[in-house]
């Protein structure tokens, strides 16, 4: 403890790195324990998916991607489609769009290495402090410490800190961070995914118990304030799978802005009064310039995103009229059921497409 009764930062790296050479989780982009240096490409890849992701449901994922994109130079030459492909279920595919992107600037003017200092590194499409701070301290040992939610409720409680502001987490994470950077980093992810977690958190497993100010206050459970939740907005989504013989027609969303480069089921949101049947109607015809009758409805899938929720009510729908323009989209495929894997969708339309399939198969 220091004068003011806090744990002091030489206290708490020399617990938590003790903690973490005993119990440090093996994760693929991790270096191993014998000590060899991680590869910057594969720390840069895991963090930007671990910023949104689990690290559980990011494995396989990150697997993938490091067999498909082995390194910077292999993203760079890769068509946006096959990223986004290798993306799909993961969601925020901006992440996915962003990483595209900055491979392509890293491999013109850095010649593939990624770059060492963070003025450099913030440059680079998708690079937030908290992704900087985590590669820089994870590959090259500088003294930061990536404040993402779970390390910050970790420091409010060993601190007691009730509402901390950035600066005052990020000037006592730089103190912790002074030696052995990237494992100080980790330990603190792991402890805050594994152990100070945020309901029912594990006190009593923790290696910073003993020096912990919450725990010594009785107030681990109010660390850290709540902050005040948003209602999230409600909306239903139309959407036409619509049928010309055995083929389906698909559209791409624009490039940039939510799910862009993904492809979907053509449709959108109801004016006010207007049926489902009649919204995928005027949507399909405003987005692609084409005539359909609807049909019988497949199929409602609820999903949710980070700020807002939908339904997407899907309808079988005949084409009719006029040659497909991407008016309101980036392009248009017709394809048949069985090919529909080749595409990246979001996860509802996916949901939906699945339920065709099943269809499909009872029929048979
Ligand atoms: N969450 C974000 N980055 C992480 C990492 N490198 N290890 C474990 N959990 C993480």
């Amino acid at each position: 403890m220091n004068s003011k009764g806090q744990p002091n930062a030489t206290a708490i790296r020399r617990r938590l790195l003790r903690w973490y050479d005993a119990h440090r989780r093996a994760l693929p982009w991790r270096a191993p324990r014998d000590g060899g240096a991680p590869d910057p490409y594969g720390v840069w890849v895991a963090e930007v998916m671990l910023v949104q992701t689990q690290v559980d449901t990011a494995i396989p994922y990150y697997r993938r991607f490091l067999e498909r994109f082995p390194d910077v130079h292999a993203l760079a030459a890769a068509e946006l489609d096959d990223v986004l492909k290798v993306w799909e279920g993961l969601g925020y595919y901006a992440r996915a769009r962003n990483l595209h992107k900055a491979a392509a600037l890293i491999v013109e003017e850095y010649g593939g290495e990624l770059p060492r200092d963070e003025k450099s590194l913030r440059v680079l499409p998708g690079i937030g402090p908290y992704t900087a701070a985590a590669i820089l301290s994870i590959v090259f040992d500088h003294p930061l410490l990536a404040i993402d939610g779970n390390v910050r409720r970790v420091l409010s409680r060993l601190y007691d800190l009730a509402s901390p502001t950035e600066s005052s987490l990020r000037r006592r994470g730089t103190e912790l961070a002074s030696q052995r950077a990237g494992d100080l980093n980790q330990a603190m992810m792991d402890l805050g995914s594994s152990i100070c977690t945020s309901r029912a958190p594990r006190c009593d497993a923790c290696p910073l118990k003993a020096i912990c100010e919450a725990r010594a206050h009785g107030t681990v459970n109010e660390r850290p304030g709540r902050r005040p939740k948003r209602k999230r907005p409600h909306y239903d989504i139309a959407v036409g799978v619509v049928w010309r013989g055995d083929e389906i027609l698909i559209a791409k969303r624009p490039p940039e802005g939510l799910l862009g480069g993904l492809w979907e089921f053509p449709g959108g949101k109801p004016q006010r009064g207007e049926s489902f049947e009649a919204a995928v109607v005027r949507e399909v015809r405003e987005e692609l310039g084409i005539e359909v009758e609807p049909g019988p409805k497949i199929t409602a899938v609820d999903h949710a995103y980070s700020h807002f929720a939908i339904t997407l009510h899907a309808f079988h729908c005949r084409y009719r009229t006029g040659t497909p323009k991407p008016l309101g989209c980036q392009e248009f495929a017709w394809v048949r059921p069985e090919g529909l894997d080749r595409y990246a969708f979001p996860a509802a339309n996916r949901r939906v497409l699945e339920r065709l399939t099943t269809e499909e198969l009872n029929e048979e």
